[in-house]
């Protein structure tokens, strides 16, 4: 299969979906890659690296898409025209197929899409899982950029000047995200507390060296293993039960989300009046709206003397290990499609839950003649 890889465009991007070792791998696995000329540089990766890997180098994107059966990227491609009809596409695309004009071209050019941000989260999946190779940047990305707005050692340190008492870091949100801001801010000292509906984080929370914050709220949880949401009554109650723990952190990293919903508002405007000057609040929600009432997402703002920031480009600021583990899924999710042995990756028959999952289909998906004749 002959396979390109696209130079992201989107503001702020920085990440590659393949790195010159990915790249070796698919080579390795009998494919052929081409990358877009300067696709790697924001991560770190020269033309000369991929081209030392035995990849090719395209010009433009135009010529990356003449001659690619598969198209790889971290994010949906701002530019459709120069895809060919029959295209497989893989990236993190879901959402961008929820619009009708998007969802039509699917359709209409019989381009079959794979999103790796639908990934089922079954153990076998694992080291296909964008979503957790990227909490993890996230989650550790955080506790660094709040160890750098907060004015306060993380650890305790006796001086000869003195005691200085270790940071309190509260966690709002025990999922791949908040258990790695956990492990980050207890690898540098800090104090932490945690909290998360599901009481199934109760245990992993305490083997990072953590306190989990208990308070019966009866959520379980999906049989996905994701958060279902509280009813009016339950949040009120977490809000109630969370106040204490919010005025007495130095450093908030949120990190609660429920699927397809707006995020929690789990520190309200009030709550951030009560808490310490000088304390920081991280928020990870923010391009879900923000776990706190006063985050203004993608900025850092100050109220009531609380530097709360709500970044959306924490992943990219790590490309280089965010593309390292983003191309290993990839890689992995290439292979997974060879494994199924079909005709055609968009035959479509397999049951697999990965392929079903994964898989975009296009609402308006018809193949016209002309459409199927064009390759
Ligand atoms: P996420 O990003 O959707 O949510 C983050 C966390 O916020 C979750 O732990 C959720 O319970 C919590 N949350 C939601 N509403 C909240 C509220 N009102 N107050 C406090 N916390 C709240 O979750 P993520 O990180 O994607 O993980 C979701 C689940 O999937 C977890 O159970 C995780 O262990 C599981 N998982 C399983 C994998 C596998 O088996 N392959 C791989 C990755 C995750």
């Amino acid at each position: 299969m002959n396979i390109g890889v696209m130079r992201e465009r989107a503001p702020g991007e920085r990440r590659v979906s393949i790195t010159p070792n990915g790249a070796a791998s698919l080579i390795s696995a009998g494919h052929h890659v081409l990358v877009e000329s300067t696709a790697g540089v924001g991560s770190g990766f020269s033309d000369a690296m991929y081209e030392d890997k035995g990849a090719h180098i395209a010009s433009d994107w135009p010529k990356v898409c003449d001659q690619s059966q598969m198209l790889l990227m971290v994010r949906p491609p701002e530019m459709l025209e120069p895809i060919h009809p029959r295209t497989i596409m893989i990236g993190m695309l879901q959402g961008w197929s929820r619009s009708t004009t998007i969802d039509q071209w699917l359709g209409s050019h019989a381009i079959t899409a794979f999103s790796l941000d639908s990934m089922p989260r079954v153990s076998r999946a694992q080291n296909m899982d964008v979503l957790s190779s990227m909490s993890t940047v996230a989650g550790y990305r955080a506790v660094i950029l709040a160890s750098e707005l907060l004015e306060r050692f993380f650890p305790m340190l006796m001086t000869a000047a003195g005691t200085i008492i270790p940071a309190k870091v509260l966690v709002l949100g025990a999922g791949v995200a908040g258990l790695q801001a956990i492990a980050t801010a207890h690898r540098l000292g800090a104090v932490v507390k945690a909290f998360d509906t599901r009481l199934a984080a109760k245990e992993q929370v305490e083997s990072l060296g953590a306190s989990f914050l208990n308070i019966a709220l009866s959520e379980t949880g999906t049989s996905d293993g994701y958060a279902a949401g509280l009813n009016q009554d339950q949040h009120r109650q977490e809000l109630e039960f969370l106040k204490r723990f919010v005025n007495e952190a130095d450093v908030i990293i949120t990190t609660a989300q429920i699927p397809g919903r707006e995020a929690p508002i789990l520190i309200t405007s009030d709550m951030v009046s009560g808490m310490k000057p000088g304390s920081v609040i991280v928020d990870l929600a923010g391009e879900s709206g923000g776990n706190c009432e006063l985050s203004k997402p993608g900025r850092l703002v100050q109220a009531h003397g609380v530097k709360i920031s709500a970044p959306l480009d924490l992943v990219s600021q790590m490309a280089s290990d965010a593309s390292f583990l983003y191309s290993r899924n990839l890689v992995n999710f290439v292979a997974y499609l060879d494994s199924l042995a079909l005709e055609s990756p968009d035959a479509g028959d397999t049951t697999d839950e990965i392929y079903l999952r994964t898989r975009l289909t296009s609402s308006s998906s018809v193949l016209t003649d002309q459409v199927s004749n064009a390759r």
